[in-house]
């Protein structure tokens, strides 16, 4: 199946479970799961939100499919996670060989991206994807996990 298509696919997947799932935390772990199984280059799949009432703040390791991390909290001066809850961007990494600000969860991650979640206009939290291939994570990919994190952020809206 085109690349595409198979997007286009699991993106109406999310959309579904999204609706069929009454919890943050369930939908968290439920878009893990989707996104690691049906994505084939998706091999790391996470949320790590953000501690609640720690300073300076701290992201936590949620829901996740894929190979245990070492990385189970992250400050947000760390990593590419750190840098895109600080940021509040969308960070895309090709080779994470020739960025310095990588943490190494895998010896296998070629390419990495991390989605903000929002809640209120606030980063809550991020959508972490670690994959075996270099330069995984395209335009359609980006919109996808950005999709991803958009729904976890209104469900979380939802339970504050
Ligand atoms: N690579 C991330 C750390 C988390 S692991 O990939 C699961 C980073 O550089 O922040």
């Amino acid at each position: 199946m085109p690349v595409i298509s198979r997007i286009e696919e699991v993106r109406s997947e999310v959309a579904e479970l999204a609706q069929a799932t009454p919890t943050a935390r369930e939908l968290m772990q439920g878009v893990c799961q989707l996104l690691h199984e049906r994505m084939l280059k998706y091999n790391w799949v996470g949320f790590y939100m953000l501690e609640p009432g720690v300073k300076p703040p701290m992201l936590g390791l949620g829901a996740f499919k894929g190979a245990m991390t070492p990385h189970t909290r992250i400050p947000l001066n760390q990593g590419i996670c750190g840098a895109a809850a600080s940021s509040g961007k969308t960070i895309v990494v090709d080779d994470v060989s020739k960025d310095p600000r990588y943490l190494a969860c895998s010896l296998e991650t070629k390419s990495e991206i991390v989605v903000p979640v929002f809640v209120k206009g606030e980063v809550a939290g991020e959508l972490d994807i670690d994959s075996h291939f270099p330069a995984a994570f395209g335009t359609e990919d980006e919109k996808l996990v950005q999709y991803c994190a958009e729904v976890v952020g209104k469900k979380l809206e939802k339970s504050h």
